[in-house]
């Protein structure tokens, strides 16, 4: 690839233009909008001149509803050998492109998996992209040239390409990004009216399943929007899920005996579930689930102290596989919870403690 063009310079057509003109692309930058257009080239993105002749790839990178008419436009004035877009949702898009009637050969939908909370050129990174998956859609129809035009981009972007189906794509999204939004944010909206001395006991548990109920509330309706029928089948079957919990709840407070016994082992059920479905979350760059072990270390709210605390792991040759940090309510200090192979943990711990740390072992 030696050329490339960006419609839509936002959040992720900048940083792709930016992580491509780094690598020695002449990008060519469109916008609706020519001041995000001419933002984007201030960066060092490339530039707002069109291109002389046809470029080797165009990425359109608009909202999910434009994508089929932009590339219809681009494909009309003949832009690109081959074409892409990023859109975070994939069969709405295809739907619309068929309806349109574009060329499909020369055309790959792709979704790279990386983002952030701000919006527009100003908000963009070139390594945005780096070590995340980046999925490609490919259909029966799509030529080989353009299916490695989109590998050769996601190469350049530093990103890892995964092929789906784009029904698949949809309905992953929705599993593991779009459904914890909205359950996030159900569970947060639980403390909103609560009482002061309720939110108060907040500890780990909430704030990691609320996390992300912080994000933009108006970004997130238009993901939802173009996925709304899958995310709404997922909250379906969770909602059966929900009503078996809450009639096991229900049964746990029954007089009887035996109801209760059943009532604790439908509980029980729905928990082991949950475990089962954490320990398929994948480890560390992708590689199959690795179970750590916390050691707990108390430290000082202090500038300095987390990294003598890893530069002693260090000495003591333990890799820190994961970190998290547990304030303390009202006390200027903080529980780290060092993750670690289960091997490391007696190591790290006496090695710690000979130093004068205050060490917790989970063991
Ligand atoms: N934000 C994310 O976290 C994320 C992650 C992966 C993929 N995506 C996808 O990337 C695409 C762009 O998202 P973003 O976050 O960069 O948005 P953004 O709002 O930062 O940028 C979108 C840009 O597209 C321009 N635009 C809109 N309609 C246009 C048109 N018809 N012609 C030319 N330009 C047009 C807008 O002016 C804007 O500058 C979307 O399809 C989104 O689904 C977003």
């Amino acid at each position: 690839m030696r050329t490339a063009a960006v419609i839509g310079t936002g959040l992720i057509g900048t940083s792709a233009a930016l992580a491509l003109t780094a690598r020695g692309i002449d990008v060519h930058l469109r916008d609706a909008d020519p001041d995000a257009a001419r933002t984007a080239a201030s960066l060092g993105a490339g530039t707002v001149d069109g291109p002389e002749g046809v470029v080797d790839l165009a990425i359109i990178a608009v909202p999910p509803p434009m994508i089929a008419s932009v590339l219809a436009a681009c494909q009309r004035e003949g832009l690109a050998r081959c074409y892409t877009d990023v859109a975070s949702v994939k069969a709405g898009p295809r739907q619309d492109i068929a309806a349109l009637g574009c060329d499909t050969v020369h055309y790959i939908g792709s979704h790279p998996m990386a983002g952030a909370e701000r919006s527009g050129p100003l908000a963009a990174r070139a390594d945005l992209f780096e070590g995340r998956t980046w999925v490609l859609t490919p259909t029966p129809d799509t030529d080989t040239d353009t299916l490695n035009a989109a590998l050769e981009l996601v190469a350049l972007c530093g990103a890892v390409p995964v092929v789906m189906d784009a029904e698949a794509h949809d309905r992953a999204v929705a599993l593991v990004s779009h459904t914890p939004q909205v359950l996030a944010s159900l569970v947060a909206a639980r403390l909103e009216h609560a009482e002061e001395n309720a939110v108060r006991l907040a500890g780990p548990g909430i704030r990691d399943t609320t996390r992300i109920a912080g994000s933009n509330a108006r970004m997130w309706v238009e993901i939802l929007s173009a996925n709304a029928g899958v995310v709404a089948d997922i909250l379906e079957e969770l909602a059966a899920d929900l009503g078996t919990a809450v009639t096991g709840l229900r049964s746990m407070q029954a007089a009887d005996e035996a109801k209760r016994a059943e009532g604790a082992s439908t509980v029980e059920d729905v928990l082991r579930r949950g475990n089962a479905g954490r320990a398929r979350i994948p480890g560390k760059h992708g590689a199959p689930p690795t179970r750590y072990e916390v050691v707990a270390v108390v430290i000082g709210d202090q500038p300095g102290e987390l990294a003598r605390l890893f530069a002693e792991a260090g000495r003591a040759g333990v890799n820190i596989e994961d970190v998290l940090i547990e304030h303390s309510t009202g006390l200027q200090a903080g529980l780290v919870q060092l993750m670690v192979a289960p091997s490391a943990v007696a190591g790290l711990t006496s090695a710690l403690q000979q130093r004068g740390w205050r060490v917790r072992s989970d063991r």
